[in-house]
């Protein structure tokens, strides 16, 4: 019988007290006297655990039940260990047989990881029409209707041209090199929150529904285990093979150039982003707000001062650069007091974003540039690639005014057959109106 019983002895209560005594009195050599003392306590613990007997009872059994579940686990974890023995471990040269190699479901639960080329992913299917619903469900809390983004989370649909810009757009359609790499990372991260929920075939509706909503597919297109490795990436040629090891490696084993060095070493530019995320939509990284001038010099004296924490300029304090948002900002300067109208107008433009540009230097993007939009002839902007439904407008000399245009952003792909503009409209009620209002504090 193993010792563990004694564990649950003081749990008994009076009666263990009696047994330990008992046990004291036995093992020592104590004076007659002593002995009647002790004797003495023993009738009244005993008197004790007569009154106690009820509790005791009680306390007994559950130590029966707790000896029962250790003798179980005793008998389990022998079991185990008998497993395990007959699951020979590596040697080692012979000395370190620790662990066992890994069963076969256990490695398949680890290798999920999908190849460029398709290898490692599972049977199943899925198309763009289906995709739509699990990502409205599922996405676009985060990622919008239209994969465009809600406020700062990731935008997965648009930025074509842009990753030569200053703040490119980079996102599924315009950057990601293999379509393996959505697949996975869908699979294995999102929900964001809720990852490992989603099934094989939804994961491939789901993948093609971002194709989708970055054009490169159309809604029948059926994405499957087979064709997904060979699904061309418009960025997939954008990469170089990293050959540091061939290109560069040789030069740093050189010794290094001591010579001519500079007796004082100055920070002439603080290279430091702070990876802030903007408080607006966009990707911009906030610059380090302290200037060239606050930084120390460094001698052989040591730094010429310790530098401080720069604060932040104030909110409301004019940036030094004129950022987007500053430039917005200025521009939706409201004169006929629609500011709320025009505020809220700005809000719904994030979902316009993702594609169009409007304000000063307003570039074509996916979408044509926005400037001064009312009175405009429709599908009129140079260097933009409009669809054959925009130049028949053009043709036709079509001009943009608030009817028209609440019609085609309600519904555009119903307003105007055949548009290339990928988004489904504007829903809610009063979006159409602040939009609008916002678009037309744009001049040329
Ligand atoms: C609760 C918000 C939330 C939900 C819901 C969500 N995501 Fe995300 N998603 C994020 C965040 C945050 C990131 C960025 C994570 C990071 O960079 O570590 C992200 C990143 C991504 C990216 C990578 C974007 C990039 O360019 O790096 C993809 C693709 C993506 N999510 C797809 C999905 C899909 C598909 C679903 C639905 C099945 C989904 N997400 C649901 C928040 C969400
Ligand atoms: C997914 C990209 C995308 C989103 C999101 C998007 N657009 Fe467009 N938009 C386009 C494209 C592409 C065109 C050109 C359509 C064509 O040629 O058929 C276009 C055309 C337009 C035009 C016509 C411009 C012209 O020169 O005649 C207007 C106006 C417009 N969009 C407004 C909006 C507004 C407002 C929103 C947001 C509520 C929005 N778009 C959201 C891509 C987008």
């Amino acid at each position: 019988m193993s010792k563990s019983p004694n564990i649950f002895i003081p749990a008994l209560g009076g009666t263990a007290l009696a047994v330990g005594l008992a046990y004291g009195v036995a093992s020592r050599d104590y004076g007659a006297d002593k002995i009647e003392l002790l004797e003495t306590r023993l009738g009244q613990v005993e008197a004790n655990a007569m009154t106690a007997t009820e509790k005791a009872k009680a306390e007994a059994a559950r130590a029966a039940e707790l000896e029962a579940r250790v003798a179980e686990m005793h008998a389990a974890a022998a079991e185990r260990s008998a497993i395990a023995v007959n699951l020979t471990a590596p040697e080692i040269d012979g000395s370190l047989a620790i662990g066992r190699p890994a069963l076969p479901e256990e490695i398949a639960a680890w290798d999920v990881d999908v190849l460029p080329d398709g290898r490692g992913l599972p049977a199943g299917s899925g198309n763009a029409f289906d995709g739509e619903e699990i990502f409205v469900d599922k996405c676009a809390a985060c990622h919008g209707d239209f994969a465009e983004g809600v406020d700062n989370w990731p935008v997965l649909a648009g930025g074509f041209d842009t990753l030569g810009d200053k703040d490119p757009v980079k996102t599924v359609g315009s950057y990601w090199p293999h379509l393996s790499t959505v697949w996975d990372y869908v699979n294995r991260s999102m929900p964001f929150g809720e990852a490992g929920t989603l099934t094989p075939d939804e994961t491939y509706a789901i993948v093609a529904y971002i194709l989708y909503s970055n054009d490169l597919i159309d809604d029948e297109f059926e994405l499957t285990r087979d064709n997904l490795g060979t699904f061309e990436m418009p960025n997939g040629g954008g990469f170089v093979i990293d050959d540091r090891p061939a290109q560069e490696y040789a030069k740093w084993r050189t010794e290094p150039c001591m010579e001519n060095c500079k007796e004082e070493v100055a920070v002439t530019m603080r290279s430091v982003f702070l990876v802030e995320t903007p408080e607006e939509g966009g990707s911009e990284s906030t610059m380090n707000h302290a200037s060239v001038e606050e930084l120390p010099t460094f001698s052989a004296a040591g730094p010429s001062f310790i530098p401080v924490a720069a604060e932040k300029p104030r909110e409301d304090a004019p940036a030094e650069t004129p950022t987007e948002e500053t430039e917005a900002a200025a521009a939706t300067e409201p004169t006929d007091g629609n500011a709320e109208l025009v505020a809220a107008g700005e809000k719904v433009f994030k979902k316009c974003k993702a594609c169009h540009q409007i304000g000063e230097g307003a570039k074509n993007r996916s979408g044509p540039q926005l400037n001064a939009l009312m009175g405009r002839t429709m599908g009129a902007v140079d260097g933009f690639e409009y669809s054959a439904a925009f130049q028949d407008a053009l043709d036709a000399g079509r001009i943009w005014d608030e009817a028209s245009l609440a019609g085609f952003l309600a519904k555009p792909k119903a307003y105007m057959k055949g548009t290339k503009m990928s988004f489904s409209g504007l829903r809610k009620d009063g979006d159409v109106e602040a939009v609008t209002e916002y678009l037309k504090t744009f001049g040329e």
